[in-house]
C-alpha cells in the first residue's frame, strides 16, 4: 500500500528552481533511499515533505487522498507532523538535556503526554537502539554515533508512520556510521517505513527496496533497488552508481 505519495513538487530558492517537478511515492513497510549528487535537492525534498520547508507547487497524499501542499491548513499539517519523524544530519538533540528527556521532551511538550507514559516509552525506544544504559548522560558525554541513536530513539519514540533521514551518518566519523547504520538496518527488517537520503551507496542497496537517484532538483531514475543497482535505465545513473553499462 502506498503510504506517502508526492507529486509535481516544486521548489525555487530566490528564484532559482531547486525542485522541479518531483514526484515519489514511499509504500508502507519499505524503506526508499533518495541518492544524487551534493545539490541535486534531496534535503531540500525532505524538507518540504516534512514542512520544515513550504514547497511553491505540488500534491501529498498521505494514506489518502491527494491534497495540495499549498491548500494545505495549519491543523492538517500539524496532524501530517504528529505521524512523521525526522532524523537530521546534526543530531538536533538539546545539549542541556539528558538522552532520556531529549527523548520525552516531544512526548510531553507537542503531545501531552504525561511524565510517567513518557519516559517508559522513551526508554522503551532508548532500548531498541542500545541506548537505555546511557540515558542520564547528556549529549556532550556521547560519541557522534550514540547522539544519533538518541535522535533515533525519539524518532522512534513519537510512533511515527514513516521517517525521514537526512544523511545520518555524514557527520560521523567512518568507524561511528555502522553502529547507526546496524540500528537503520533494524528498524527496516521491523518493517518501518523510511525514506533515507544516504552517500552509503552499499548501504543503500542493501537496506532499501526501492531507489530514487536525483540530480539537478530532479528525479532522474526511480524503482526497484535491485534493478537500479544491476541495470540502471539511464547512463547518469549508471555512472553515479559506478555500474558499466
Ligand atoms: N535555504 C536555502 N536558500 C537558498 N538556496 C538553498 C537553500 N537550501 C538549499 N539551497 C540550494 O538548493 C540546492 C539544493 O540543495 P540541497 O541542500 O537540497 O541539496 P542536497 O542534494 O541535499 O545536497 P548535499 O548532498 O550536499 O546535502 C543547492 O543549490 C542549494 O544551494
Ligand atoms: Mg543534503
Amino acid at each position: 500500500m502506498m503510504l506517502l505519495q508526492v507529486q509535481h513538487l516544486n521548489k525555487s530558492f530566490s528564484g532559482k528552481p531547486v525542485l522541479k517537478d518531483v514526484s515519489l511515492g514511499v509504500e508502507t513497510g519499505n524503506a526508499t533511499v533518495i541518492l544524487g549528487p551534493s545539490g541535486a535537492g534531496k534535503t531540500t525534498l525532505l524538507r518540504c515533505l516534512n514542512f520544515l520547508e513550504t514547497a511553491d507547487g505540488g500534491e501529498i497524499a498521505f494514506e489518502g487522498t491527494s491534497r495540495p501542499i499549498r491548500a494545505m491548513t495549519k491543523r492538517e499539517i500539524r496532524a501530517y507532523r504528529l505521524r512523521t519523524a525526522f532524523v537530521f544530519q546534526g543530531f538536533n538533540l538539546f545539549l542541556n538535556k539528558t538522552a532520556l528527556r531529549n527523548v520525552t521532551e516531544g512526548l510531553t511538550v507537542a503531545r501531552g503526554m504525561d511524565k510517567k507514559e513518557a519516559a517508559e516509552r522513551a526508554r522503551a525506544a532508548l532500548d531498541r537502539v542500545g541506548m537505555l544504559s546511557h540515558e542520564d548522560k547528556f549529549p556532550h558525554q556521547l560519541s557522534g554515533g550514540q547522539q544519533q541513536r538518541v535522535a533515533i530513539a525519539r524518532a522512534l519514540a513519537a510512533e511515527p508512520e514513516i521517517i525521514f533521514f537526512d544523511e545520518p551518518t555524514s557527520a560521523l566519523d567512518p568507524e561511528l556510521t555502522g553502529e547507526v547504520l546496524s540500528v537503520m538496518r533494524m528498524l527496516a527488517e521491523d518493517g518501518m517505513t523510511m525514506l533515507i537520503v544516504t552517500h552509503e551507496l552499499e548501504f543503500a542497496r542493501t537496506v532499501s527496496n526501492r531507489a530514487v537517484f536525483m540530480e539537478d532538483g530532479a528525479v532522474v531514475e526511480a524503482g526497484e533497488t535491485a534493478r537500479l543497482f544491476t541495470s540502471p535505465e539511464k547512463e547518469r545513473t549508471a555512472s553515479f552508481l559506478h555500474i558499466t553499462k
